[in-house]
């Protein structure tokens, strides 16, 4: 691939955000409240760990199938296919080193120089380095900010271009926390059909949501299973987001295209940590389900702290660890606020302004990655703060 020197310095890694802000601060020893990365504070399930260490007991320790472990794929596809509503067989899994390598991987297969590939905005940011990485050009198209951040079709239908080869979608969303709706995502399944596009689906929540909330992945819907490439991991859902591992889930005729990034990448991901991956997927599901009430728990406790601060609005999030508030009445840049809260409390929260535009005039507010005790201390934290709006005045 030949860039122009400058491609290759504006496709230079995309910061970490917050999190990059509040390095110097954790370097001095300070202990911070992290309310910015979107990681589990859980541990991995005891007895996913213990098929691990018996599958590299029972020598599980030499090369494997490109694919990833046929039994793995075989449970993967049953998964996919009960819960997901995807006719998958073993073979149209690809087993990847977490959601990252999915999608790093697609956007290699599926992108040429030159494609554009709509984001939806707030976007993921770790997408755009992929699309770039593949010589594809990012093109964002606005979510409905008036309407809770709903899909909105005419948005999508602005961008397209001779050159569209691609919408892709976080489902449920990061950073807003919306799950879509089957309208919403028939809508893009309608645009995808029309223009004959294909759609990265990252669905790395799908087991993260709420109250009545049901999520639907586009690869289910008539037509689209034929131009999807469905990304799901182990790292949300099952806190496993050290173990590096997740997956693709396309039709047949897309895997050798994969096949031939995955393979010449990383070869195939470690075998014994896919023997912790199946019986992950195999076994009861209740581990899942108290890890996601505890989540609900400390989203009740954010979104009522939050929306009790005069001046912030906070609707519940539908899926996902992530609150989504509006800042904006403030005046304040959300990067200035977000870096003032952090000098002032010690308190790291994301600004919106990482997602795209559109974002400006909120914060990410992860309650996933700390405990319900230091999200408390940390929204007493934010409300003493807002109490003494001369703080807030900042920039
Ligand atoms: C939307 C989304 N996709 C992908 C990832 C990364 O997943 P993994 O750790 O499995 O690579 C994250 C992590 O926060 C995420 O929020």
């Amino acid at each position: 691939m030949k860039w122009p020197a400058d491609r290759i310095l504006d496709s230079s890694p995309k910061s970490f955000g917050m999190y990059e802000v509040a390095m110097p601060l954790m370097a001095q020893g300070i202990d911070l409240i992290h309310m910015e990365v979107g990681r589990p504070d859980f541990d991995t399930p005891a007895h996913i760990k213990e098929a691990t260490k018996k599958a590299l007991d029972d020598g599980l320790v030499h090369y494997g199938d490109f694919l990833g472990n046929l039994e793995f794929r075989e449970a993967l596809a049953d998964k996919a296919r009960k819960t997901n509503g995807l006719p998958a067989a073993p073979g149209e899994i690809l087993v990847t080193n977490g959601l990252t390598h999915a999608a790093y991987v697609t956007c290699m297969a599926a992108i040429d120089p030159g494609d554009e590939v709509i984001l939806l905005e707030p976007y993921y940011p770790q997408h755009i380095n992929k699309v770039e990485l593949a010589g594809g050009v990012v093109i964002t198209a606005a979510l409905d900010r008036a309407n809770g951040f709903r899909i909105d079709a005419n948005a999508i239908r602005s961008k397209l271009t001779d050159k569209t080869r691609m919408i892709a979608l976080v489902n449920p969303a990061n950073p807003t926390g919306r799950v879509f709706s089957r309208e919403e995502l028939q809508s893009v399944a309608d645009i995808a059909q029309e223009h004959d596009l294909l759609v990265m689906a990252d669905e790395v929540y799908e087991q993260i949501v709420y109250d009545d909330n049901v999520h639907t992945s586009i690869a289910s819907l008539d037509g689209m299973w034929e131009r999807t490439f469905t990304h799901f991991a182990f790292t949300k859902g099952y806190a496993m987001d050290g173990w590096r591992m997740g997956y693709v889930v396309a039709n047949e005729k897309f895997i050798d295209g994969l096949l031939k990034v995955s393979m010449n990448d990383v070869a195939h991901v470690n075998v014994f940590i896919q023997e912790g991956g199946r019986v992950a997927v195999t076994d009861s599901q209740q581990c899942v389900l108290d890890m996601v009430s505890e989540d609900k728990r400390r989203r009740d406790l954010v979104v009522n702290r939050l929306n009790a601060i005069d001046g912030i609005r906070c609707p519940a999030p539908e899926g996902t660890i992530y609150a989504f508030p509006d800042i904006s009445s403030f005046g304040v840049p959300a990067t200035d606020l977000a870096v003032d809260i952090l000098n002032q409390t010690h308190v790291v929260v994301e600004s919106g302004g990482f997602y795209g535009k559109t974002a400006e005039g909120h914060f990410r507010v992860c309650f996933g990655a700390e405990p319900y005790a230091r999200i408390e201390e940390a929204m007493d934290r934010l409300e003493a703060y807002f109490a003494d709006r001369s703080v807030a005045k900042v920039g």
